[in-house]
């Protein structure tokens, strides 16, 4: 869905740099919400579903401070490679030193990465900051290799769906500065990624607010 509503004219992609900019720092030790308490929840989510299965490729979109990338190399020798909009959530996570990852400068929705690269590709706690959610859904497609999974956990509206999606995207962005513009939730995010080419391997809810969905492309 490209965002279309009273707070389009915000550039939320330059609210978000400037955001995790600002907090990359203090990110991981600060256990809050609106630091790393959701992304945590997440990670470890996406890291148990990947815990024991095999794969060679690996892009984590939003990677933030290499979080999750940390614990999967734990355990996986595959080449990891993350990439976040914030230059300075990248330095943190290059800091890491982390054996088999790389991290690049980059945007959700212009993977600079060729067609059929990838065996998983997942996001944790990203992709409420994009504005154009179709664009991002096709990117991370046309990078996965065919039979390859794509794993989004993310915050969602919880039961309060499309009422909570309207008042959050059409009411809490305007004033907001995180650049969150585009908060979803379990069902619709199914739907989204189905329209764009996905088939459903599984979804369900961890939280009230937090869900993840497998997907995969055939
Ligand atoms: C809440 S943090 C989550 C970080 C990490 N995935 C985790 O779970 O701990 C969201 C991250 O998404 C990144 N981000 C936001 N919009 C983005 C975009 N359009 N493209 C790439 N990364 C983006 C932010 O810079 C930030 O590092």
């Amino acid at each position: 869905m490209r965002l279309m509503n009273s707070s389009k004219e915000k550039d939320f992609v330059k609210l978000s740099e400037e955001w995790f900019d600002n907090q990359a720092k203090v990110y991981d030790e600060t256990d809050t919400i609106l630091y790393s308490k959701y992304g945590k929840i997440s990670c470890k989510d996406i890291y148990d579903y990947l815990k024991d299965k095999n794969y060679e490729k690996l892009l984590d979109v939003g990677c933030g401070t290499a979080y999750l990338i940390e614990m999967l190399s734990k355990t996986h020798r595959a080449k990891h490679i993350g990439l976040d909009l914030s230059s300075e959530m990248i330095r943190q996570a290059s800091e890491k030193h982390i054996d088999g990852a790389e991290f690049v400068v980059g945007k959700s929705d212009e993977l600079p990465f060729e067609d059929n690269t990838f065996d998983v590709v997942t996001c944790s706690q990203s992709f409420h900051h994009y504005p154009d959610t179709d664009k991002a859904m096709k990117e991370v497609f046309r990078v996965l290799k065919p039979g390859g999974i794509y794993i989004l956990s993310d915050t969602g509206v919880g039961f309060f769906k499309m009422l909570g999606v309207m008042v959050d995207n059409f009411i809490y962005t305007r004033f907001s500065n995180t650049g969150d513009c585009n908060v979803s939730y379990l069902n619709k995010s199914i739907r989204d990624l189905k329209r764009n080419g996905f088939e459903i391997v599984k979804g369900e809810k961890l939280t009230t607010f937090i869900y993840t969905v497998v997907a995969k492309k055939n």
